[in-house]
């Protein structure tokens, strides 16, 4: 299975550089080098990235597969509210910097993650009363962060996580929608925007792949924010799945959403499961991707299996030994397919 499929996609990369691209310089360099991640994914214009952790900067199996492979980094944790602003107005940047710098040096493009997050948030925000006391801490958070990274941050998830999991899918119980109301979200891109004018901002959550009642909701406040002039350019997908249970309708999904004039990423993809189950879901989630035309960008939620998050689930591309897996060649066949 692995053999044959090897063999076909040393054969496809030509075929598809040649119908896709048209002008000759760009065939030329898809066909020759689309035998990546991110050189496939660039032959439609498309990024693919990982979240990337500074600790594992100085394990050379992990970078040599970071830099041959992914074209986005998103920092793990360490641009969340507890890494860079453990304490009030002291911030500590860093690690990040020290990703930020990795990725310049690779050519790759950065995703900053998240500016405001219910979770990994420190206790002096968590255990705030007062909303303007709030709204002003939330404020001077975003501009030092997105300040910080100014121009260097392509995309910024900035509010992440806002709605609940019921089948009402309300807004999530924190402290932001307890003091600010549904008003932080809007009140974190504007934010955003003053601080970084270039950056393109998204929205991102969870178990909104496919249409429910979730994904409702966060359609009706993209909606809402595309009528009110609200700066939101992109909605990330975290694409936390399960092999076999790839929602059918990913790619109406996706699409109904870019119809809104957004840009759609899957943000944090990675499938719990192994071998050809593995693959085929891989490939259907991929798809639903690559036919959106607004699915700019595909991040991972990390490089390997060995330090995913979700570590007994092997739901990455490479294993712990950084072989590529089935679900690899079935990714890669999908995004040269474009
Ligand atoms: C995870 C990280 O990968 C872990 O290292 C950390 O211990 C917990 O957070 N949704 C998100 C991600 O937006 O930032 C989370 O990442 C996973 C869930």
């Amino acid at each position: 299975m692995r053999k044959s499929l090897g063999t076909v996609l040393a054969i496809v990369p030509v075929v598809a550089a040649l119908v896709v691209a048209p002008n000759a310089a760009a065939s030329t360099t898809a066909s020759t080098t689309a035998g990546t991640l991110k050189d496939a994914a660039s032959i439609s214009g498309r990024l693919f990235g990982a979240a990337v952790g500074a600790n594992l900067l100085g394990d050379p199996d992990y970078v040599t597969t970071l830099n041959r492979e992914f074209s986005q980094l998103t920092p793990d944790n360490e641009m969340k509210w507890d890494f860079v602003e453990p304490n009030r107005g002291l911030f500590n940047y860093a690690a990040a910097d020290r990703l930020v710098s990795h990725a310049e040096s690779q050519g790759m493009t950065v995703r900053g993650h998240a500016l405001v997050w219910h979770s990994q948030l420190p206790a002096w925000v968590q255990n705030m009363n007062s909303p303007s006391q709030l709204l002003t801490a939330v404020r001077n958070h975003i501009s030092n962060v997105a300040g910080h990274f100014s121009g260097r941050v392509a995309y910024w998830n900035v509010a992440n996580e806002a709605f609940d999991d019921t089948s009402r899918a309300a807004r999530r119980n924190s402290v932001f929608q307890r003091l600010l109301g549904d008003a932080w979200v809007e009140e974190a891109f504007r934010a955003t925007r003053a601080a970084d004018p270039t950056a393109k901002l998204c929205y991102s959550d969870y178990f909104i792949e496919g249409v429910n009642p979730k994904s409702d909701a966060v359609y009706a406040m993209v909606k809402d924010f595309k009528s009110r002039g609200v700066p939101i350019d992109c909605v990330g997908f975290q694409a936390h799945l399960t092999s076999g249970a790839v929602p059918a309708d990913m790619r109406a999904n996706l699409q109904r959403f870019a119809d809104l004039d957004v840009d759609v990423h899957l943000t944090e993809l990675d499938i719990a499961g192994s071998g050809a189950a593995q693959a085929d879901s891989y490939a259907q989630a991929v798809r639903a991707c690559v036919e959106v035309s607004r699915c700019t960008v595909i991040t991972l939620s990390g490089v390997t299996d060995k330090f995913s998050w979700r570590v007994s689930q092997t739901p990455l591309l490479f294993d712990r030994y950084y072989n590529k897996k089935l679900a690899y060649d079935s990714v890669l066949s999908v995004l040269i397919e474009g």
